[in-house]
């Protein structure tokens, strides 16, 4: 009774307060509604926790929703070096994973470039080329070069000096830059330190004296024509044995007379071509030790079990017109000296896989050739 009284008696001043504060609450739950919800929107939208927290103190909610997902907005507006006045730019500039990417844009901003061009410039180049580039003056022949699909931003100055040089096309440069033509064979190589069954290896671009690859397999005594025991990367053994099994369906003897070489071994073998036959036979023929494809298991040279020019055999046919289909490919055709830098090897194989072979085989380019087009990053 007493407490019915005391509560009748402050009731119309606590009504007040209850509604007031109950229309606060109210407002304040709905405002907690409308910012949690559209959290969730950006959230969905691809924008990170830290770029959203941005986005809400810069005012930006709305803008953001009207671009939708981005990127490129996403990463400027968790950057510290997000400029208001470029928002309209990053909007229209591809994205890539870099690190510095948004102070990289403003300064390219800055210097006059499109965001066109600032796209172009991102995808052909890594954070460190990138960075570098920002520092120039602004470069007025870029589409020339970077609109080849492998162009690498690095290499701008390589294309221009080689094109005023050799005169090719644009998209002939840079293939040719890429495979360091623009430098003597063996002048400052590049050193090959992550290795991968897909590797390139040639007068450019050098294996370590101390690499011995992985899974290496021994072939089949009966299927080696050499004097001691031939090796190969296991996916190659195995490849070779069904290769082998379908010319032997047509009569034909496959055999292979060298598969993996170690550094040592590709040693003795230059030293014992250069005295059989003088240094011009070994520069068209012999890879120095640690440019031999030898060294990274997957290539063989075959040999037929019956003829010993492998050249007059009718295997030395099967497999130019066959190999493929099994994963292999002539490495040193005649008609593409210039660009492999050996003489034709009528013999030597390299293992790919049937994917790459067939593309290779389809559109008779070497493994130089694809390995710019699609494998070198
Ligand atoms: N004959 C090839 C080029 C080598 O020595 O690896
Ligand atoms: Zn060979």
């Amino acid at each position: 009774m007493t407490q019915k009284k005391l509560k009748l008696k402050l009731k119309p001043k606590f009504k007040k307060i209850f509604l007031v504060i109950g229309i606060i609450l109210v407002i304040l739950l709905i405002l907690l509604f409308i910012y949690l919800n559209k959290r969730g929107e950006l959230s969905s939208l691809g924008y990170s926790d830290k770029a959203i927290d941005s986005i809400f103190q810069k005012f930006k909610v709305s803008y953001v929703e009207e671009v939708g997902e981005n990127k490129m907005i996403n990463a400027a507006f968790e950057s510290k070096d997000y400029k208001e006045k470029n928002l309209e730019s990053y909007e229209k500039i591809e994205y890539q994973d870099q690190k510095d990417i948004i102070k990289n844009v403003n300064t390219l901003l800055d210097k006059g470039y499109k965001t066109s061009e600032i796209s172009l410039i991102l995808s052909r180049g890594d954070n460190d080329s990138v960075t570098e580039f920002a520092k120039r003056d602004k470069v007025n022949y870029l589409d020339e070069f970077l609109s080849v699909d492998y162009a690498k931003l690095k290499n701008l100055d390589r294309y221009v000096a080689y094109q005023e040089q050799e005169h090719e096309d644009a998209e002939t440069t840079v293939l040719y830059v890429n495979l360091d033509f623009d430098k003597e064979d063996y002048e400052d190589p590049l050193e090959i330190t992550d290795f991968d069954p897909d590797v390139l290896v040639n007068k450019h671009r050098q294996l370590t004296e101390d690499y011995v690859p992985e899974d290496l397999e021994t072939f089949d005594e009966e299927d080696t024509k050499a004097d001691e025991k031939v090796k190969a990367n296991k996916e190659v053994v195995d490849a070779f044995a069904e290769m082998k099994e379908a010319a032997s369906e047509e009569g034909l003897t496959l055999m292979v007379s060298s598969g993996y070489r170690s550094y040592q071994d590709q040693e003795e073998i230059t030293n014992t071509y250069l005295e059989a036959y003088g240094q011009n036979y070994v520069n068209n023929y012999v890879a120095k030790p640690g440019f031999s494809e030898h060294q990274t298991g997957m290539s063989i040279d075959v040999a037929s079990g019956t003829e010993n020019i492998f050249v007059e055999s009718d295997e030395y046919s099967w497999m130019m017109d066959n190999a493929y289909l099994y994963g292999f490919i002539l490495r040193y055709p005649k008609s593409k000296e210039d660009i492999t830098g050996y003489k034709c090897e009528a013999w030597h194989y390299r293992y790919v896989g049937k994917k790459i072979a067939s593309y290779i085989k389809e559109h008779d380019i070497t493994y130089d050739e694809y390995y710019v087009m699609f494998l070198d990053k």
